[in-house]
């Protein structure tokens, strides 16, 4: 027995589909037929810089929701035939991009019932990366995670920079959930204000807002600066004047999502970087975290779904858009 495997031959080279046998899995692993798969920013730079791709050919693709094929031993949480939402930890030969993919079972969650498999495929790592991003870096406790370390003051105020993309969307319900009362300032293209407005941010500024910190600061309570600064696209790299915005008297907390290798952090500062693993290694009951939250209706989709083709011949055309996207997730029907 066959399936189709999508390899990308070589750093920036053609994909092309290989019959290979189907994967077994082993203790602690689920085997999953993806009916969607997500196209992420990392697939693009794994494919044109092999950010973390160490040999090639190599299977891209980290997101996947589909039904469950095969469980390994130990795994109690699932059988085969249920609908499930996966973040798919890769390795050479497994990744999202395939008829059947592997998934470690801390990484696997039921699909809500209300989700189409293009939505759920869309909400995993956006809401694994935020929620790392709210917890660990900026300490504040998620109901229904584990709760961060701190005795600190809750945040009164916070600049969520990148407010329309994935992470950035998902960062601000999760932290409105948290901080009913807390001051949201956020950046992105005018186009997406209403929606982030909708999902919890307080103001709304252009992307250009933060290369003049003083329209930022105007904006936060009594026009001291904000507490904190969550990054989600890696803006203040190329924009530090934007750490001016934070109070000169606060915690100054700032939380960076890793969005390339090689990034140093600030020392001035409380300064943490993270990604959607480490949410994993922070709480295992994350992904179900998730799923229970969409069930009840307390977590939205933070963007928009584009299905952008129909099988995995598509994966290669759709990368080269997943760069150019505002306030959307691309998404592939399997
Ligand atoms: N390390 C990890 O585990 C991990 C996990 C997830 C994501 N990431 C990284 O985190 C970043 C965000 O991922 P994503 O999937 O959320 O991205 P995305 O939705 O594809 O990002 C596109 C959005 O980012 C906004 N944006 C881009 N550059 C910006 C800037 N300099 N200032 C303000 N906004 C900016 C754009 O806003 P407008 O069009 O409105 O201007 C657009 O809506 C990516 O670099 C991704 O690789 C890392």
């Amino acid at each position: 027995m066959s399936i189709q495997q999508l390899q990308a031959s070589k750093q920036g080279g053609p994909f092309i589909q290989v019959t290979v046998p189907i994967p077994k899995p082993n203790a602690g692993e689920i085997c999953v037929r993806p009916r969607a798969v997500s196209i992420n920013p990392i697939d693009w730079k794994n494919h044109q810089f092999g950010t973390m791709v160490d040999s090639w050919p190599a299977v891209l693709g980290i997101e996947g929701a589909g039904i469950v094929e095969s469980v390994g031993e130990a795994v109690t949480t699932f059988k085969p035939g249920d609908e499930v939402m996966c973040w798919v930890q890769r390795s050479q030969f497994n990744g999202a991009f395939q008829d059947i993919f592997t998934a470690q079972e801390a990484s696997v969650a039921k699909k809500p019932a209300t989700l189409s498999f293009e939505e759920a495929t869309s909400l995993l790592i956006c809401y694994l990366t935020a929620a790392a991003a709210v917890v660990i870096g900026l300490k504040v406790n998620i109901p229904g995670l584990l709760k961060p370390d701190t005795s600190s003051t809750p945040l009164q105020s916070i600049l969520v920079l990148g407010g329309s993309s994935g992470v950035g969307s998902a960062a601000i319900q999760l932290l409105r959930a948290a901080l009913p009362s807390a001051t949201i300032i956020t950046t992105s293209s005018s186009a997406h204000h209403d929606h982030l407005r909708s999902l919890g941010a307080t103001t709304c500024f252009e992307r250009s807002a933060q290369h003049d910190t003083a329209i930022l600061k105007a904006a936060s309570p009594r026009a001291y600066g904000v507490d904190a600064i969550l990054d989600a696209v890696g803006a203040s790299v190329e924009a530090p004047a934007v750490y001016e915005a934070l109070k000169s008297d606060g915690p100054k907390l700032y939380s960076l999502v890793i969005t390339r290798p090689g990034i140093e952090l600030p020392e001035d500062r409380q300064s943490t970087m993270v990604g959607g693993q480490s949410m994993i290694d922070y709480d295992p009951s994350a992904m179900k975290n998730l799923a229970k939250l969409v069930e009840e209706g307390k977590y939205k989709m933070p963007v928009k779904v584009d299905v952008v083709g129909k099988g995995l011949q598509t994966v290669q055309g759709s990368l080269d858009k997943v760069m150019k996207v505002s306030g959307v997730k691309l998404v592939i029907s399997l």
